[in-house]
């Protein structure tokens, strides 16, 4: 397993070797199953992309990110049909339903427990909420079994990533500042055998951490710190949050641990993309990620809108390329980074010539000033609306 695993990751370049790890997480599931080390627990994502220093102290747990700017982008109607594709603690659902009369909510999470709240909004709101429990690759067939029908939604949103709620639960093992089981799976619960984090750091070997961490985390120091974790798991598997970032910190000097900054300038712990690298990789987000987009082009109706809010630069790419009309299933276009920025690249034409996206703001939007002091896991967020041609 684990020398498919490098032997894929290793032969393409930085850019390749991204779609490479998708391709060989797939394969690797079924055999990562067997070799499951069992210790995990629970479910759970994490926002490595969030600095856990902050997260701490950040409320209040369920503020929608840059909400005036998807309402406006949506710019729902009065009894239109809206597919939440990420409920979670139900922000954004609960102003389209307070601020549209009659409008109906389709919401999707994986999460059950972002569900059980959206039954209990359903409850509020006879009829107009629909909980639907699964993820973005699952939606096809989960819309299809309520017969929602192809071309028939009129907006969709995708908030990528994972919630406050998820990261907020020391037990999920998304959060660095907090002491958990090393899980971070978001659907743990619907499926147990599903590897977590901790499975991932003590079954595989140097090479595919490092790929894992350069791939997922743009970690400079993937391999130094792969090493630290291949010696450290020698002595006793790391199957804890904190014993991971301990490890992660201990491969560098002391003053180089907080040395690191995120966006508001503040010290960022130096495991946070570490974390953020193993929650992508477990989730398989990315896969996800191109799932969801493909229902969405899919699912709405012409004129249709969709916002994307996305959090780190990897999601953001492939949402920027998706819109754009690059075949993101081939490994030539995704690792055609710096072509992309060439002028005949912008056009926003499928190369085929068929046109499916009109972007609604050409420049990628991002949060006000006040909003990010308010909201400051909302910092790093970016927000792309496009119009279903
Ligand atoms: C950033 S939160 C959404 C927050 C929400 N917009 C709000 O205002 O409360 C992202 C949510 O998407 C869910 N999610 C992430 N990936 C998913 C996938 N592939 N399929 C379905 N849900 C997913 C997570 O479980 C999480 O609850």
């Amino acid at each position: 397993m684990i020398m498919i695993f490098h032997m894929t990751v290793r032969s393409y370049p930085m850019r390749k070797t991204h779609l490479a790890a998708w391709r060989a997480w797939r394969r690797l599931r079924p055999r990562f199953y067997s070799s499951f080390v069992g210790a995990s627990s629970g479910p759970g994502p994490g926002d490595g992309s969030e600095d856990p220093s902050a997260v701490s102290a950040e409320k209040p747990p369920h503020t929608p990110v840059m909400l005036k700017e998807v309402l406006q982008y949506l710019d729902i109607q009065p009894a239109q049909v809206v597919l939440d594709m990420t409920f979670g603690g139900g922000g954004h659902t609960k102003a389209i339903l307070s601020t549209v009369p009659e409008v109906t909510v389709l919401a999707l999470d994986r999460d059950p427990t972002a569900i059980s709240l959206a039954q209990q909004l359903a409850k509020e709101h006879f009829g107009r909420v629909k909980p639907i429990l699964g993820r973005f690759s699952e939606l096809e067939d989960l819309l299809s079994n309520m017969d929602v029908k192809p071309g028939s939604i009129d907006a969709v949103l995708l908030d990528a990533g994972c919630s406050s709620m998820q990261m907020d639960e020391a037990e999920r093992g998304f959060s660095l500042s907090k002491d958990g089981p090393l899980d971070m799976r978001m659907d743990g619960d619907r499926y147990p055998d599903m590897p977590c984090a901790a499975d991932v750091v003590n079954t595989l070997d140097q090479q595919a951490l490092a790929s894992i961490l350069t791939a997922y985390g743009e970690e400079r120091h993937a391999r130094k710190i792969a090493s630290a974790i291949v010696e450290a798991r020698r002595v006793s598997p790391i199957t804890r949050t904190q014993q991971l970032a301990s490890v992660v910190a201990g491969s560098f000097p002391p003053a180089v641990v907080y040395a690191r900054k995120d966006r508001l300038n503040r010290p960022a712990h130096v495991a946070t993309k570490t974390f953020q690298a193993l929650r992508i990789f477990v989730n398989d987000e990315l896969n996800e990620l191109h799932a969801g987009l493909c229902a969405a082009q899919m699912l709405l109706k012409p004129s249709g809108r969709l916002c994307v809010i996305t959090f780190h630069s990897l999601e953001d790419r492939l949402v920027k390329r998706f819109l754009r009309g690059d075949d993101l299933s081939n490994l030539d276009h995704f690792s055609q980074r710096k072509q992309g920025t060439k002028k005949e690249n912008l056009s926003h034409e499928k190369r085929d010539g068929s046109v499916c996206w009109l972007p609604l703001r050409r420049k990628v939007i991002t949060p006000e000033k006040d909003d990010v002091k308010e909201n400051p896991r909302g910092r790093s967020s970016k927000l792309r609306a496009a119009l279903r041609r």
